[in-house]
């Protein structure tokens, strides 16, 4: 089935933001305040902020009728954690917007491509970087791999960021986790995971779609891997809950820590370095009155 877009009457000086959820809102809100025309499609665009032009879609369905863009980004999100939730995100929905680009007699100038940090599977506590390898442990993560071998094969002057743990959007499940009481703590050797400030994600991705000669792939992460254990522990100290207990949980299915070198190499600051900055922007004045930013540790809020 092709699609028509009547009314969104794109331009070479456009840029198009596909999927455009919390993440393409924050991208959409950045490019908009430095002045560029931003389209945010998704299927149901209702309530997009000023400054973004709804585009209503559901690109899983067929192949779109464009028209051309100066710069797409891609950043559609599952509708849930399963196997044919993500074949429908990462290789139907991008597959049908690369064939539309390509369609196009002018391609984009630049496309970004967001999938995660998934894609590596080491369990060890490891360094990871962009030249680590990835492994299709599962459909998910095969459907990822899949979706960046399809931008490698259209040709397309494409770029992907795979991000890690994004917050900041509100409490999100791990303070929620915490203040239920459901929260535990691995017993056991450290457990690495990696985060980003989704703030922090979406000023990535504009660095990105202006740097004049990218790599193929970043890395989205902040500079601290940390500890699942230790973040927990932390984080109940901050908001004044009881320290969640240790218990003997499942082997993690993954525990690595990723490099965000490449992506700072390349010239990005991040406004929230580690999971303390950005924690603590999230929290505001929330912090119970015992904890409050007291809790938190100064040492590391330099
Ligand atoms: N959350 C994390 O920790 C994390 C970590 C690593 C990477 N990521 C990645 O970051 C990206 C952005 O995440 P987010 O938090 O911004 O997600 P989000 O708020 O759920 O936004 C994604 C948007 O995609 C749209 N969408 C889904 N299927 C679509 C389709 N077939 N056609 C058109 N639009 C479609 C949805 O809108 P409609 O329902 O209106 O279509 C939704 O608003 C995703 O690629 C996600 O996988 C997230």
């Amino acid at each position: 089935m092709r699609q028509t877009v009547k009314e969104a009457a794109g331009s070479a000086a456009t840029v198009l933001i596909a999927g455009c959820g919390d993440l393409g809102q924050r991208v959409g809100h950045l490019l908009a305040g430095n002045g560029r025309r931003v389209l945010g499609l998704r299927r149901q665009p209702r309530g997009m902020p000023a400054g973004i032009e709804p585009l209503a879609i559901d690109l899983a369905a067929g192949v779109p009728r464009l028209p051309m863009f100066d710069q797409v980004v891609f950043c559609a999100a599952p509708d849930g954690g399963d196997a044919v939730a993500y074949r429908a995100t990462y290789e139907m929905a991008w597959g049908n917007l690369l064939a539309a680009l390509c369609a196009l007699p002018t391609s984009p100038r630049r496309l970004v491509l967001v999938t995660s940090t998934r894609c590596y599977a080491q369990n060890d506590g490891s360094w990871v970087d962009e030249d680590s390898p990835v492994t299709a442990r599962d459909a998910q993560t095969a459907s990822l791999l899949r979706a960046e071998s399809l931008l490698r094969e259209s040709g397309l002057p494409g770029l992907v960021l795979r991000p890690a743990g994004l917050y900041g959007a509100d409490e999100g499940p791990l303070l929620r986790s915490l203040r239920d009481g459901r929260a535990r703590c691995a017993s056991g050797p450290p457990r690495w995971g990696n985060r980003m400030h989704r703030d922090d994600a979406a000023r990535a991705i504009v660095h990105l779609l202006g740097l004049a000669d990218p790599a193929p792939l970043y890395l989205g992460v902040d500079s601290e891997p940390t500890d699942h254990a230790v973040l927990l522990q932390e984080l109940a100290k901050w908001i004044g809950v009881p320290a969640p207990e240790s218990a003997d949980l499942p082997a993690a299915g993954v525990n690595r820590r990723c490099r965000n070198t490449r992506l700072l190499t390349s010239g990005f600051r991040l406004l929230y370095p580690t999971w303390r900055e950005g924690y603590r922007a999230l929290l505001g004045g929330s912090q119970s009155a015992g904890q409050g930013l007291g809790g938190c540790p100064r040492g590391a809020d330099q």
